[in-house]
């Protein structure tokens, strides 16, 4: 199939676009490298050996996306450009509503004028709110999103739900993703965001190369086992694959919906510990007040995906931890 990637050269999209590669696709890319860099790209041609076919702007450009879809002969459209920082969005309504709205009106217009049937779109279990019951099915109530972000995500998912009505003969694959971390096995893709970062895993990464001093763990009272919240980490590569399987069954048409976790939750300070046993290094950290908007427990009841897209999450926490320290030290030694 030939496959556009919109924000194919960022953390999530570079892996789908290794594992569509490798699963015998031809990809085709759009990102303007706002929260990525071109050597992505030369990095999925080396674990790949073939290249991507490459357009660099912002998907808001009509002209030019109108572009992408008549040089290409697109099957399929895997749908990731969006902005994605919770705290920024609460900074920037405008920015994030515009960005993360338009470019997927953008894409859903021009899936239509070409006659492209087939999208899956990156979603978010931030759509569920704060969950009434764990673990959360698709069927569960979707709740109030706390943040412009997460809004966002829950509009994106209403936006391709009511095109796909309006136009019968589509596919729509909403993948609600939990927290996805780790890197490539090879150390040359991963998440390496400028500045201080959000995510619990890469502030974990950056303490542990030195950038950072020290972890600070937000609330150590949530009813959970030891106090610290309880998320559903999920290896990116995972999640890559569990995208090519998307585009190749849920071909059917109709609004697909489809969580895309382990099925285990761990705790912050869970995750901690991992770190440190699997890689010997020691993660500084203190408690600190717990952060507006996040919740106790999250993660997914997995089953739709196994039975609809024979798809099971085959990487552990250890595999994480690990990956993320190698592609951490490789960025390391890109630096020195
Ligand atoms: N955490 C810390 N310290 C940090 C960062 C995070 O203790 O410096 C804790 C959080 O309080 C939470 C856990 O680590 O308990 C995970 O936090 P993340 O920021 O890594 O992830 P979230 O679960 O808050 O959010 C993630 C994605 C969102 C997505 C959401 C879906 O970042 O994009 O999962 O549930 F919407």
């Amino acid at each position: 199939m030939n496959v556009l990637v919109t924000g194919g050269a960022g953390y999530i999209g570079s892996h789908i676009c290794v594992e569509l590669i490798e699963a015998g696709h031809n990809v085709v890319v759009i990102d303007d490298f706002s929260n990525s860099k071109p050597e992505v790209l030369d990095n999925i041609k080396k674990i790949t050996g073939k290249e991507v076919k490459f357009y660099e702007f912002n998907v808001l450009d009509e002209a030019k996306t109108e572009q992408v879809f008549i040089e290409n002969k697109l099957d399929s459209v895997i749908h990731c450009a969006a902005f994605k920082a919770v705290g920024e969005s609460v900074q920037k309504p405008i920015e994030y509503y515009t960005n993360n709205l338009m470019s997927t009106l953008v894409v859903a217009k021009m899936m239509k004028k070409y006659g492209v049937n087939n999208i899956v779109f990156s979603s978010s279990a931030t759509v569920y709110g704060d969950p009434e019951v764990v673990p959360l099915t698709e069927d569960c109530k979707l709740g109030e999103t706390t943040n412009p972000y997460g809004s966002t995500k829950a509009m994106m998912e209403r936006i391709l739900t009511d095109v796909q009505h309006a136009c019968p003969q589509m596919s729509v694959t909403l993948l609600r993703y939990f927290n996805p971390i780790g890197a490539h096995e090879s150390g040359l893709l991963g998440e390496d965001p400028k500045g201080i970062p959000n995510n619990l895993m890469p502030y974990i990464m950056k303490v542990a190369t030195g950038e950072l001093e020290c972890l600070g763990i937000f609330g150590d009272d949530y009813d959970t086992p030891d106090g610290t919240g309880v998320r559903d980490y999920i290896h990116v590569v995972d999640l890559a694959k569990g995208h090519v399987l998307a585009i190749e069954k849920y071909a059917d048409p109709g609004v697909h919906i489809c969580n895309l976790g382990t099925g285990k939750g761990y705790s912050v300070l869970e995750i901690v510990h991992s770190f440190e046993r699997v890689n010997g290094i020691k993660i500084n950290y203190v408690i600190k007040p717990r952060r507006p908007g996040d919740i106790a427990i999250c993660y997914a009841d997995p089953s739709r995906a196994k039975r609809e897209l024979g798809w099971v999450a085959e990487k552990n926490i250890d595999d994480m931890c690990r990956d993320t320290w190698n592609f951490a030290k490789k960025q390391m030694e890109k630096k020195a």
